[in-house]
């Protein structure tokens, strides 16, 4: 029998500037109360101006290494899942590799938005259960301060930046990851996005002038399409693995709205002692929220040995996708 697939490093970062929502108050049109009530976030940590996606992704990088009890040199591959790459080629887990020396990865960038650690860390499993790596460093990272438009409170409001890496390798104890589902629905490609900068629609003054390289929501479509999906793809997860949803420990949702999160909770029978919740601290943080949340849970002993756990996320592209694994650590 095939061994165990799990995380055997863990960790994460976020900035120490902290903006709050009476921070916000004073540079747009909005209201603590309306964040607040909303969306259930407090403040968020928001990076200086010279901090870069990878910068962040570093650190986490270099905590989970550090977890696990390996060196950099030990890794042979680096999946990177970020929203706000440092550029657009190459890829930040390239400029991670070369940061951290791990000079013996293949590295890339991985594109699925919020849902990008659901997918890193599914790929990540395939590429170990296939025999093609050995020990895979899955970060999720996001510098998304620096691709908002400030001046939007639609958007401006939700997000925030941070970074969170595991190191997934085969394990000798527990079952590791059990199972995971994906999805995407293209037809929503254009209810989050930015719209400038890639090929469709190169930078130019104009661009830059209407903030086309920034991020542009569709709200209540997006608040409509994760309320229904959160729920399908989690059911769907737990069944494939053999397990109810009362086998689930903790469930630990992708953090972009408490409205969401406590709806599907409640709508899967999943009772709210068992969510774990920290975007009140940190806003959205799109790829890096389930991995820092994950690595706080554990740290903070929400999440103990041998206690199978729900990821699940969700975001533009559309893309959905949920994670069962037992704690194992
Ligand atoms: N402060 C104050 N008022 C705001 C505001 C803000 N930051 N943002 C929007 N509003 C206003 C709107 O302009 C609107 O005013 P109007 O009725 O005069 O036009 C009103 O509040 C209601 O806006 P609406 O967009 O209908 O609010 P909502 O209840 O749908 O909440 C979101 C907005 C963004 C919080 C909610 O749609 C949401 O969370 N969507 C999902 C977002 C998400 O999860 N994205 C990431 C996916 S990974």
């Amino acid at each position: 029998m095939s061994k165990a697939i799990g995380i055997v490093g863990i960790g994460s970062y976020v900035p120490d500037r902290i903006v709050t929502n009476y921070d916000l108050e004073k540079i747009m049109d909005t209201s603590n109360d309306w964040i607040l009530e909303r969306t259930g976030i407090e403040r968020r940590r928001v990076a200086d101006k010279d901090t870069a996606s990878s910068d962040l992704g570093v650190k986490a990088a270099e905590a989970a290494l550090a977890d696990a009890g390996l060196s950099a040199e030990d890794i042979d591959l680096i999946i990177t899942a970020t929203l706000s790459p440092d550029m657009i080629f190459p890829s930040t887990a390239c400029v991670i590799q070369e940061k951290i020396g791990a000079v013996n990865a293949a590295a890339f960038d991985l594109s699925a938005a919020c849902t990008g650690f659901i997918y890193a860390i599914t790929t990540a499993k395939a590429f170990i259960a296939s025999g093609d790596a050995k020990k895979v460093l899955v970060i999720g990272t996001e510098a998304i301060s620096k691709i908002l438009n400030w001046e939007d409170r639609k958007t401006a409001v939700l997000f925030g930046d941070g970074a969170g890496a595991v190191v997934l390798a085969e394990t000798e104890e527990g079952k590791g990851i059990i199972t995971s589902v994906l999805g995407s629905d293209g037809t929503g490609n254009q209810l989050l996005y930015i719209p400038a900068g890639g090929t469709r629609m190169p930078a130019s003054y104009e661009t830059v002038d209407r903030k086309g390289h920034t991020i542009v929501m569709d709200g209540s479509e997006v608040f409509k399409f994760a309320s229904r999906k959160m729920v399908e793809v989690s059911e769907e997860a737990v069944n494939k693995s053999g397990l109810t949803l009362q086998d689930i420990d903790c469930f630990l949702p992708h953090q972009a709205n408490l409205r969401i999160i406590k709806n599907a909770a409640k709508r899967m029978g999943i009772p709210l002692e068992k969510v774990y919740i920290n975007l009140h601290e940190y806003g959205n943080m799109s790829a890096a929220s389930i991995p820092v949340a994950l690595d706080e849970a554990v740290k903070n002993g929400h999440i103990k040995k041998g206690d199978i756990i729900l990821m699940v996320g969700f975001g533009a592209g559309l893309t959905w996708g949920a994670t069962v694994l037992e704690w194992n650590r």
